[in-house]
């Protein structure tokens, strides 16, 4: 019998490791012949750990699984009999089958440590395809498909690779950013967790493709689980031919290693990841010259998300057709949204652009897990606007959500409920960007923290007009003045909390001022 326990950090931290520990137990003692494989997470957070087990009619799923529960789950599993905690076929489950899963395909299915595994599901494949097409071909798929930036910018990765793909240079490099920052996202994290060759496939692809045989990833060293698995791939892609020289039997020569980031925020921001990357302080550096001219050690460098990455292998091993008829307008293939916050159902949910946020927050995750109305929905990290109700109907694409002063960002959703005070969510805003700001540039380290000082006397009804009209000329002043996105964007949620719910920043009544 073979059961399927995730290994997924978010699983771990609901009891995973204990749970797999009770089966062997429980399988010993019962003498059933078990195999436990340890995958990724199939990203229904809220039934962690999901169990499954491999059966004629597909894998069947069980969630979530406690220790107490084990015994009595293997039982139903050796029986094929009814569980309080029987989910169905997996695969089943309506808000897996709602989704269109290329990125994810193998997440929480597959064991991650095994290339053998990872091949067996169609790993490869874009791989394959790529070494014999070169890389004018190459570019062409990838621009083709529409993929842009998964980071957060959206921009068009095809272009970046055609940059670094013509830059003339002794050496240049690939580098993977996960520093997977924002508030609310864990997509990064998942998918180096459940399916890290993936990310060596897209990164040794954007490699033959643009003239580098030496790629980075650089991973936030809050994410321990996600180290272990990339390090763990990378040493079985290179025993597997994969990585070093000649690479899947071609005379391309590609290698890649894993640096882990000291636990800045900025150091997300691509320059300053750099400058970490070299062994300094994380320092935004301006921009020009890109990176795509002058990126590590002054070389070209490609350098994206791991989402971005991770969509690679799928369109060159299906086409890029195949990626880009999914989408709406400019925003071609699909999202992994994560959904969380005061959520009922958050996980991980990868969908085409195009559904809309309420959609997402009311049907696919369920309203909020206090059962209270939904207020307030922040959309893409604490650098996002916050959403109200009233612009629900707002699609999932980049350009819809710019329109409404928006940003997708990196696709994390938070949720509140109507309990929360949007002065303090204002006031966070800023005082976030005061603790990461990298000082480098004026409008960020000093405006941050008088956006503090301004929204704390708003919150104390001080010179109300006045002090709202200072915050505002202050958020303009970061957007249009800061170095990079942190200070730029900052203003988004400070923004879009004064404009949808100004209501929290009217005078409170000095009956209710003395009760507080
Ligand atoms: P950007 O718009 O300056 O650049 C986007 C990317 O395109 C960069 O890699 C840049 O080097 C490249 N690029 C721009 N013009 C190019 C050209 N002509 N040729 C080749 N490459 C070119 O945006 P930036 O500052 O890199 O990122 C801002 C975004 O980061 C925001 O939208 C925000 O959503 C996101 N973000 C993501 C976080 C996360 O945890 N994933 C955290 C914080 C912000
Ligand atoms: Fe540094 Fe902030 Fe300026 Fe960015 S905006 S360069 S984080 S000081």
């Amino acid at each position: 019998m073979r059961i399927f326990i995730p290994r997924d950090a978010a699983a771990v931290a609901v009891g995973a490791d204990v749970v797999a520990t009770a089966f062997e137990q429980a399988a010993a003692i019962s003498g059933l012949p078990v195999e436990i494989v340890r995958t990724g997470s199939r990203g229904l957070c809220w039934l962690e750990p999901m169990v499954e087990v491999a059966t004629a009619a597909g894998r069947l799923a069980y969630g979530p699984v406690s220790v107490e529960d084990v015994a009595s789950v293997l039982e139903s599993m050796a029986s094929n009999g009814p569980h309080a905690l029987l989910l169905g076929v997996a695969d089943e489950i309506p808000w897996l089958r709602r989704q269109t899963r290329l990125t994810f395909a193998r997440c929480g299915v597959i064991d991650p440590r095994s290339l053998d595994d990872y091949r067996a599901h169609g790993g490869y494949k874009g791989l394959e395809r790529a070494l014999p097409l070169g890389s004018d071909a190459i570019l062409n798929e990838v621009t083709a498909s529409g993929l842009r930036g998964r980071g957060g910018a959206g921009f068009p990765t095809g272009i970046k690779w055609k940059t670094v793909a013509q830059a003339k240079a002794d050496r240049k490099f690939i580098v993977c950013n996960a520093d997977e920052g924002d508030s609310g996202t864990f997509a990064d994290r998942m998918i180096m967790e459940g399916d890290p060759f993936l990310v060596i496939e897209g990164m040794t692809i954007a490699g033959i493709t643009v003239g580098a045989t030496k790629g980075y990833i650089y991973i936030r060293s809050e994410y321990p689980h996600a180290v272990e698995a990339m390090n763990a791939a990378i040493e079985a892609a290179r025993r597997g031919g994969y990585l070093g020289d000649k690479i899947g039997g071609s005379t391309c020569s590609f290698d890649m290693e894993v640096r882990v980031g000291a636990g800045a925020y900025v150091c997300g921001e691509e320059t300053s990841l750099l400058e970490s990357l070299e062994g300094r302080r994380g320092i935004v550096r301006a921009k020009p010259p890109l990176p795509a001219h002058h990126g590590l050690f002054g070389k070209p460098t490609v350098i994206n998300n791991v989402l971005s990455f991770a969509a690679i292998p799928f369109l060159l091993a299906e086409g890029a057709k195949a990626y880009a008829d999914f989408g709406m307008g400019r925003s071609r293939g699909t999202m992994p949204i994560q959904l969380a916050g005061n959520i009922r159902q958050g996980g991980l949910f990868e969908t085409a652009f195009g559904v809309t946020l309420g959609e997402l927050v009311d049907d696919i995750g369920g309203g909020t897990f206090t059962g209270r109305p939904v207020r307030a929905v922040q959309v893409g990290g604490p650098l996002g606007a916050y959403f109200p109700r009233a612009l629900f109907d707002t699609p999932f694409d980049y350009e819809a959500f710019a329109a409404r002063d928006g940003l997708i960002g990196h696709g994390g959703i938070v949720v509140f409920d109507d309990s929360v005070d949007m002065r303090k969510q204002a006031r966070f805003a800023m005082e976030f960007c005061a603790i990461e700001s990298c000082g480098k540039c004026t409008p960020c380290r000093i405006g941050s923290t008088r956006g503090v000082e301004t929204i704390e006397k708003i919150m104390r009804g001080e010179r109300l007009t006045e002090n709202l009209t200072l915050v505002e000329d202050l958020c303009n002043t970061m957007k249009f003045g800061s170095l990079c996105a942190l200070g730029g964007f900052t203003p988004y949620p400070v923004l879009s909390a004064l404009k949808h719910f100004r209501e929290d920043f009217a005078p409170v009544p000095t009956t209710l001022q003395a009760a507080e």
